[in-house]
């Protein structure tokens, strides 16, 4: 099989991460619920976690990292946590449901949401974001790359604008952590939402908010933390504050791993490798009649390309791919509904979604181009 779905979830894993994964279960333990030789080293895997996930984004106090089921938990955490009714916030019209549906719930119940200019090549206008504060703005959420087009906001910049507005800025990072240099101090990011799954080479059912001691943040759930048990209320030191119940602590053996082979490989340099396999990808698509190719052709972006093929419903050409070829991409709206209204994809149905990852070869981007151009040529 090529697997071409990483936005998805990444595929293979490193054997350090299954390795780290098998161990963990084998091995037992419940983090922090008792002096046992099995709930010391599963409170010391997942404090090495932190640690390293910390290094990866430049997090001072990695207790600020807290562990969730997914991104999306991990936005619900920042989203919910952070506004109310009456309050407003600033998007962009290239977010993920993750960030939209949390959103919509909030309007209903009285939130105001901007959602500013997007382009399709550039991400949302920063000149747009500027004038959308108002005294009520409570909020700031961005994706960092599409998972549709791999299309970048300009991140830092936002993030200063935020900053200059003294309005937290969150960043929906599932398609980038691991895979783009991201460093919270430099762009400004007071919440970090990420996949353990995705370019962090880790399990599902893994993800983390990382949230800045300048942010005050509510708690969305509330439990047993192993430690203060004689306060009423959630405890308000970190991580327990947001982190209630017997953690995922086997996936979060398995994050560990992965977030240390990165930090191994460097993430720089995995950015150079993966943005060279992207070009490869885009030129080749480009080249092939009857093609469409949406988003950046050029130039830095996240590992998730969009396209159609004319005459052909994307749907179809994904079945195809899978059928004949052994190929796996994603078709469809990729959960992104607001992206493909941006794109004028939404009336057809979506896109074919193609994610390269880090072990994605040279040869299979070529057998996955001469497939298209099969396609292509027949429908
Ligand atoms: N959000 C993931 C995707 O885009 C699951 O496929």
């Amino acid at each position: 099989m090529i697997y071409l779905d990483n936005a998805a979830t990444s595929w293979p894993k490193p054997d350090a991460v299954c390795e780290a994964v098998s161990e963990a279960i084998q091995r037992g333990g419940n983090p922090g619920r008792s002096r046992s030789s099995k709930a010391r080293a599963a409170a010391d895997e997942i404090s090495e976690a932190r640690q390293a996930l910390a290094e990866l984004f430049h997090i001072a106090d990695p207790a600020r990292i807290v562990f969730g089921l997914n991104a999306t938990d991990a936005l619900n955490l920042a989203i919910q946590g952070m506004v109310r009714p009456g309050d407003h916030v600033i998007t962009s019209r290239m977010e993920h449901n993750a960030v939209t549906r949390p959103l919509a719930y909030l309007e209903d119940a009285g939130v105001t949401v901007t959602k500013v200019a997007t382009d399709p090549i550039k991400g949302a206008d920063p000149d747009e974001v500027r004038k959308a504060f108002r005294p009520e703005t409570k909020l700031a959420v961005f994706t960092h790359g599409s998972n549709v087009t791999g299309t970048l906001n300009p991140i830092e910049e936002i993030g200063r604008i935020c900053r200059e507005n003294g309005v937290p800025f969150l960043v929906d990072a599932s398609q980038t952590a691991g895979a783009l240099p991201i460093d919270v101090e430099k762009m400004h990011i007071d919440l970090l939402a990420f996949p353990g799954h995705k370019s962090l080479l880790g399990p599902t059912g893994t993800g983390a908010l990382y949230v800045a001691e300048s942010v005050s943040l509510r708690p969305i759930r509330s439990g047993g933390t192993g430690v203060f048990s004689e306060v009423r209320l959630q405890p308000e030191q970190l991580p327990y504050y947001y982190e209630a119940g017997t953690p995922n602590t086997v996936g979060i053996a398995g994050l560990r791993a992965g977030a240390q082979f990165i930090l191994e490989r460097s993430v720089s340099g995995i950015y150079h490798e993966e943005q060279q396999t992207l070009q490869r990808l885009i030129d080749g698509l480009t080249a092939i009649s009857g093609v469409t190719v949406y988003g950046p052709l050029q130039g830095p972006r996240a590992a998730a390309v969009s396209f159609n093929i004319d005459g052909l419903d994307c749907a179809d050409a994904a079945m195809i791919l899978e059928t004949s070829y052994d190929i796996s991409v994603r078709s469809g709206l990729q959960c992104a509904p607001d992206t493909h209204r941006m794109l004028g994809t939404f009336d057809l149905g979506g896109t074919v979604r193609v994610s390269p990852g880090l072990f994605t070869t040279d040869e299979e981007i070529d057998a996955f181009l001469t497939a298209i151009r099969e396609i292509a040529e027949e429908a």
